[in-house]
């Protein structure tokens, strides 16, 4: 990768400021908990998987600078901070599966000196950010044979490196067939409100020379009307146990609008997005986000003022409009309720020295 998402600096956290793409590469070192939590919440960090890591890095940073050495201090602290990682942003489930790895590790190093905690702490931080790109890896091996030579690939929103520790979940699928030698055109679609597939998917793209070509959000049924669009390949924030999916807004629509088309819909996933204590997408939050996001275009007004916006970061596609869901486990086809419970046993790998 000709860049890092994020990076554990030892005393710091160094973040791709994502809001400032492609415009400016610009890194941002967070030296304490509540500069990343913030980092979450505004977005210069986005992507389920990249936010999970963020956090649990966030943690593990938190714990480094706290100085008693009282372990029950220590503790109480290391709670506050589990639980304002845990609320920074509600849809993507890998947030809260990563603070949860962070707090088992806290449990079960509890007999540990306070310097000992902290340093399996930064450990299992690293961890998680290595077993991500691991991940990644697998699912574009396994999801690779769904591309071919003379495709049109569709993805909406950013599901690459920028949205994971590295190599990407659905953008990785793309990355790891074009690799291969097969050559295919890629289609983004512009994503509003944030714009994360005009401004990161691009750009990702374009530092592989992976040509891509950008419409806006309401094009896409008339490509495929055409037939430039052989299959639609998006991530996922969190998969119900029968395989809803919530992603980006608009994902729901493409959905429908490949359905209708008679064109392949396929989700690329690890399995930390998976959360099977859910039965249905209609459990999944939905994260509503500033207005202002619709009714300006970046700093400006474009709607008159007093007008009001509907503004929700994610949908659900249900699992009825799902062809297949690729994890580092392999292919998930229907029904999915059986078979990504078999699929969901984690890949793990040496811990991080
Ligand atoms: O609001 P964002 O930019 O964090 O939303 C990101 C997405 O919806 C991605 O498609 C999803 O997290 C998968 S990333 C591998």
């Amino acid at each position: 990768m000709k860049f890092k998402t994020i990076e554990w600096k030892g005393d710091r956290v160094r973040l791709l400021d994502q809001r400032r793409l492609p415009q400016e590469v610009r890194y941002l070192d967070c030296r304490d908990a509540s500069s990343v939590a913030r980092a979450i919440r505004t977005m210069a960090i986005r992507g389920a998987p990249a936010i999970g890591v963020a956090a649990a890095m966030g943690i593990a940073l938190a714990a480094q600078k706290i100085r008693s050495r009282r372990r029950e201090a220590f503790y109480k602290s290391m709670e506050r901070v589990c639980h304002e990682m845990s609320q920074t942003r509600p849809t993507a489930v890998n947030l809260s599966w990563a603070v949860d790895r962070m707090k088992k590790t806290l449990d079960e190093v509890h007999f540990l000196g306070v310097d000992g905690v902290k340093k399996r702490l930064e450990e299992e931080a690293r961890k998680i950010y290595e077993d991500d790109i691991e991940v990644n890896r697998k699912i574009g091996e396994n999801g690779k044979i769904l591309i071919h030579n003379g495709d049109g690939v569709l993805t909406h929103c950013n599901a690459g490196a920028l949205a994971t520790a590295g190599f990407g979940t659905a953008l990785g699928v793309i990355r790891a067939a074009w690799a291969e030698g097969k050559r295919f055109r890629v289609f983004v679609d512009e994503t509003r409100p944030m714009l994360q597939g005009a401004r990161l998917t691009a750009w990702e793209l374009v530092q592989e020379k992976i040509p891509v070509t950008i419409l806006t959000d309401s094009m896409a049924g008339w490509l495929m009307k055409k037939g430039e669009v052989t299959s639609v390949l998006v991530g996922a924030d969190r998969i119900a146990r029968n395989g809803d999916a919530a992603n980006k807004i608009g994902t729901y629509s493409l959905a429908l609008l490949s359905k209708s088309h008679d064109i392949p819909f396929y989700v690329a996933a690890p399995t930390s997005t998976l959360d099977l204590n859910i039965p249905s997408g209609a459990d999944i939050p939905i994260e509503e986000r500033a207005t202002q996001e619709v009714t300006c275009f970046g700093k400006k007004r474009i709607t008159p003022q007093k007008v009001d916006a509907f503004n929700p970061a994610f949908d659900i596609t249900p699992h009825t409009l799902i062809q297949g869901i690729i994890t580092e486990n392999g292919i998930v086809r229907r029904p999915f309720k059986r078979n990504l419970a078999l699929n969901s046993r984690p890949l793990t790998s040496k811990r991080a020295g």
